[in-house]
Formats: C-alpha cells, sequence, structure tokens
C-alpha cells in the first residue's frame, strides 16, 4: 500500500486533482440516475442511496422532480461537500484555487481574479461550509441507521443468514462510520476544545477517546474516498440483484 502511495505522490501535481474532478463527476451523475430513477429495496437490502427512505411516499406538497430519498440525501451530501478534506479537494480540483501545493494560482488562467489581493476566501455561498459540524450531528442519526439496515440483512424475517451482500453491506457501514467519527469536528467536540484533562471530571477518559479519535482522523482522507467507492460498491451489487444479473450467495443460513 505504501509503494502505492509513494508511486501516487510521484506523478505529476495536475493528475491528483484530474482524478478527483473524474471521480467526483462520475460519483455525481452515477447517485443522481439512481435517486431520481431508481428503486431502494430489494428482499432485506435497503439500497445505501435510499437508507430510511426506501418505503416512502414523497409527500403530496413535494414538486414532482424531488424523490423520497432526496429528502434525507442532503445531509450526507451536505456533510460532504463541508467536509474539511473534500473543501480542499475540490477547492483544488474544480476552481484551481490553488491547484497544488506550491502551485500559485497566479501563475494559471484565472480570470476572475485581479491580483492575490483578491482572493476572498470561504464567502458567499460557500460561507456555508461554516455548518459542518450541524451537518456531522445530523449525519449520526445516518450512520446509525445505515447500521441498522446492514443488520436488517442478517436477522431476516426468514431468520439468521450470512450473505456475501450482508459482508458488503457490513463494510460499508465500517467505512462510512471511520469517515464520519474520524471528522475534525468530532475530534474538537471530544477533546481538541479543552485546555487541561487532568482539570475536568472524567477528563482522562477524554484524553484516550480524544487520541483515539486523532488516530482516526489522521487517515481521514483515505476514509473519505473508501467510504465514497464502498457507497457506491454496495449500490452497484444491489442493483445487479435487483436485474437478477447476480444472486446473493448465502454463506450461512438461508
Ligand atoms: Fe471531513 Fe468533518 S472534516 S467529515
Amino acid at each position: 500500500m505504501s509503494s502505492v502511495i509513494t508511486a501516487w505522490k510521484r506523478l505529476p501535481w495536475w493528475v491528483e486533482p484530474m482524478t478527483i474532478v473524474g471521480v467526483l463527476t462520475l460519483f455525481g451523475l452515477y447517485s443522481t440516475v439512481v435517486i431520481v430513477f431508481a428503486g431502494g429495496q430489494y428482499e432485506e437490502y435497503i439500497s445505501p442511496f435510499f437508507s430510511f427512505t426506501a418505503t416512502m411516499e414523497t409527500p403530496a406538497w413535494a414538486p414532482a422532480f424531488i424523490t423520497a430519498p432526496m429528502l434525507l440525501l442532503w445531509i450526507p451530501l451536505g456533510f460532504r461537500a463541508t467536509c474539511y478534506y473534500y473543501r480542499k479537494a475540490y477547492y483544488r480540483a474544480f476552481f484551481w484555487d490553488p491547484p497544488a501545493c506550491g502551485e500559485d494560482a497566479q501563475n494559471h488562467d484565472q480570470p476572475w481574479r485581479k491580483d492575490k489581493s483578491d482572493y476572498r476566501g470561504e464567502r458567499a455561498l460557500f460561507v456555508l461550509n461554516n455548518v459542518h459540524r450541524y451537518f456531522f450531528y445530523a449525519s449520526i442519526i445516518v450512520v446509525a441507521w445505515l447500521w441498522y439496515e446492514a443488520f436488517r440483512t442478517v436477522f431476516t424475517a426468514d431468520g439468521f443468514q450470512i450473505a456475501v451482500g450482508s459482508l458488503i453491506w457490513f463494510v460499508n457501514i465500517v467505512l462510512v462510520s471511520a469517515y464520519t467519527f474520524s471528522c475534525h469536528s468530532f475530534r474538537h467536540l471530544i477533546g481538541g476544545n479543552m485546555n487541561c484533562y487532568s482539570c475536568t471530571k472524567g477528563g482522562n477518559a477524554r484524553r484516550k477517546l480524544y487520541n483515539g479519535v486523532s488516530r482516526l482522523n489522521a487517515r481521514h482522507p483515505q476514509w473519505a474516498w473508501y467510504s465514497l467507492f464502498s457507497l457506491l460498491i454496495t449500490d452497484i451489487y444491489f442493483r445487479l440483484m435487483m436485474a437478477g444479473v447476480i444472486t446473493d450467495f448465502k454463506i450461512i443460513g438461508g
């Protein structure tokens, strides 16, 4: 793994932003098609894009283009869009602002910027990035529900079973949880906001928790990508089962 990372770092600087543009664009297109046109439940499985909303009716007051998953998906979407890591990634990839470390934005063609003092930071629409911690709070509910749906794949109406699909659902929720709880906002909340652990009741437990979250947080960018790909793979597996292209192989039970 480390040799792959080393080889990746040796590539020209523009490979990373261009790859991010490609991956995020494809993910955006795929998820849009799924939530607008596709179904979300097949036997005991719920697509991760339809979590909680798979059996919901769209409310009568909603415009025709609104589908049930959209009522909830703004939470994980907002959580990722305001994530400190993804912000760095998409500012570089989509806005080239700057395109990479050591690549001054002024070296590139950015006609909207007169000079360096023209940098406006996160204003206008991007000021919403500051509500990241609230998206984190809401995401905890989504993560809890995804855990529930993963357990539903093993404790079914026909009894206990473990299938390839259940394993995929569990791997997905483990990766989504690792991404969610390696969040910088959670790290701050759990102990980063304290000046003195020994001065507070339960301070030692919080220090240990903070150290654990810090270890998870060190790999936050990796969790961000692993969980994005696992969401995609889980949903593709779901669609293939639904279309009858593959049969879910039962390892235990069934
Ligand atoms: Fe990335 Fe919070 S910083 S999810």
